[in-house]
């Protein structure tokens, strides 16, 4: 028994360099093999009291300066970023059998991004989302049907559909990134990036965990 544990313990097969190009590689694995959306991740946020909330968004927007994603900054989680602009992503590729955990500071985009993004939608995406007041209460989905089609009577296909201002985008840039790939028997294979230094001199360091 123990010497079948001996022959089963390996080397991590997360590298120790570059989380960023690692993310790059793994959701380009994902691409290919998720049957949906695998730029899907669930965003959590936290009120200033500490309560937390959690909920799926899509990731449109990665590289080195962070990781974006739109919402209604009305939202509940819109006003729960703007009280405390920190929050924590995470992507789970089922058939890959991979998380990764992403951490840090929010910061809202330009208002340019915003403009691009939003009108780079289907037009119907486009009057949806302006139609809606993301996560207040809705007492008959008839009220918002009605809203759609009186937006889409002013703004027509082919028309400029203007982006309301609570419509926004906010990056996230990591401070903190962990790699997680399913090993035989729980032998999980985990790796934790966390950003050290200050101003000019921040720094990736690395260090496996326990799974
Ligand atoms: C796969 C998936 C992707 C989603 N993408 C987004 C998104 O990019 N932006 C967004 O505002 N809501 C998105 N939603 C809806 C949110 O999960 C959520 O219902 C909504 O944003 C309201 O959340 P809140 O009340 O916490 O603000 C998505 C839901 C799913 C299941």
């Amino acid at each position: 028994m123990r010497q079948e544990i001996a022959v089963k313990a390996e080397q991590s097969a997360i590298p120790s360099s570059d989380p960023f190009g690692l993310f790059e590689e793994w959701f380009a694995q994902a691409r290919e093999s998720e049957p949906n959306d695998p730029n899907a991740m669930a965003l959590a946020t936290a009120t200033p009291g500490g309560a937390p909330s959690v909920r799926m968004v899509l990731l449109k927007g990665h590289g080195a300066d962070g990781y974006v994603f739109y919402t209604n900054a009305q939202s509940r989680k819109g006003q729960e970023i703007r009280a405390n602009m920190q929050a924590a992503l995470l992507f789970h590729w089922k058939s890959l059998r991979r998380q990764i955990r992403i951490e840090g500071p929010l910061e809202e985009v330009s208002a340019a991004m915003a403009d691009d993004y939003f009108h780079s939608r289907p037009h119907v995406s486009q009057i949806a989302s302006a139609a809606s007041d993301q996560s207040r209460p809705l007492a008959d989905r008839s009220e918002y049907y009605d809203r759609v089609a009186k937006l889409e009577e002013e703004y027509p296909e082919g028309s400029n559909v203007p982006r309301p201002a609570h419509w926004t985008g906010f990056r996230l840039r990591p401070r903190a990134m962990e790699f997680w790939l399913d090993r035989p028997g729980r032998m999980h294979d985990r790796r934790r990036f966390e950003l050290a230094g200050a101003g000019d001199a921040l720094s990736w360091e690395d260090r496996l965990l326990y799974p």
